[in-house]
């Protein structure tokens, strides 16, 4: 009892001074766009959770501008944040605003996005984004029956993946491709366009637009339509290159009963409402609410000055070693589970899906 008495005491007397200490410190988040709803809904997490924990918050959007992110984190800097949370949107593009917080003894937590060839990053929250990889690979693997087809009646499919600069594309793309590659070496999965390497798939800032052109000329290069060129499948990295795809395709003629199978990732509600209308197959479900609870405690952590919590020390090297990270797990979703993972979860209104 006594123990216990002392231990209750000595919490008490550490709690309050933690608690002190937090009181003005303090975080800065940035955040490349506003433009996509995942980088809204991070933002605001982060901002929210960070408040709940005592911290001030000092949360900017970039405008998908690379010179802009950097002032905001320069910015940052001068205006005495105790800590950097940092999306990028160029990941090698930080290296001298970043070198500029370690001198300053600034830690920084790169958020979802590795920052690449600086020492200057202490660790890395992300969710497992190979994984999201072979989550989708495996979806196609399943619905194009893959392991059933014979060459003589193969499977039609073009691939797009996100933006060059952003480093994630290595292990969305990576996994897919690792999970495809066998079908297509034995002819029973065919890209007509032969365009398959990381390079060709891109598309730059995970634009919707450019997404859109470059199906449009796949459509008109290779005479894809309904009553065309058949395509069985179009593998898309996320929601946001998803959309461009699905529009080129509705404006090709495709409709529910024949739609060519569309991947993404995200779970961007205008997805959502193409998987209700048949015009998407699936995403990837990641909860960007465990995520910013997992960085706020890596926050708490460094000024504490204790170790924060990591899961994965061999994955994500960035040109200057490995950045301990932590690793959230993605889920599948289609049109059977969005309504538990969305709706039941709490993250949307019934009315917004
Ligand atoms: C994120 C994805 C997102 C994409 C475009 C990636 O770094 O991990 O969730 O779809 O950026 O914003």
């Amino acid at each position: 009892m006594k123990k216990i008495i002392a231990v209750l005491l000595a919490c008490a007397l550490v709690l309050p001074c933690f608690a002190a200490k937090k009181k003005g410190t303090k975080v800065g988040v940035s955040m490349p766009t506003k433009d996509l709803q995942r980088w809204n809904q991070d933002g605001a997490n982060m901002k929210a959770q960070l408040e709940k924990a005592g911290y001030v918050v000092d949360l900017q959007y970039a405008n998908n501008d690379i010179a802009t992110q950097v002032s905001q984190i320069e910015n940052m800097i001068t205006g005495k944040c105790n800590v950097l949370v940092v999306a990028s949107i160029d990941g090698s593009a930080l290296k001298n605003a970043l070198d500029g917080a370690k001198k300053k003894r600034i830690p920084v937590i790169a958020y979802d996005r590795l920052i690449m060839n600086t020492n200057s990053v202490s660790y890395y929250a992300t969710f497992d984004n190979y994984k999201v990889g072979t989550i989708q690979g495996e979806y196609l693997v399943d619905k194009l029956n893959l392991k059933n087809r014979t060459k003589s009646d193969p499977a039609y499919i073009e691939f797009f993946t996100g933006s060059p600069d952003d480093n994630n594309i290595n292990f969305f793309f990576g996994g897919a491709m690792d999970t495809l590659k066998p079908y297509l070496d034995s002819g029973v999965l065919v890209c007509r366009s032969g365009q398959t390497s990381k390079a060709q798939c891109a598309t730059l800032n995970w634009s919707t637009e450019e997404g859109q052109k470059r199906m449009e000329n796949l459509i008109t290069s290779n005479g894809y339509g309904p009553r065309g060129t058949k395509l069985d499948a179009v593998y898309s990295s996320n929601d946001s290159v998803a959309m461009g795809i699905t529009n080129a395709l509705v404006a090709a003629g495709y409709t529910k009963a024949n739609f060519p199978i569309v991947t993404g990732q995200d779970c961007d509600i205008g997805s959502v409402k193409n998987m209700l209308k048949g015009t998407q197959a699936m995403s990837v479900f990641k909860d960007t609410r465990t995520l910013a609870e997992k960085v706020v405690g890596m926050v708490d952590a460094l000024l504490q000055g204790t170790k924060p919590e990591i899961n994965d020390t061999k994955t994500y090297d960035n040109g200057k070693g490995i950045v301990p990270s932590y690793l959230c797990d993605p889920v599948y979703a289609d049109v059977s589970n969005y309504k538990a993972l969305l709706v039941d979860s709490g993250l949307l209104h019934r009315s917004s899906a």
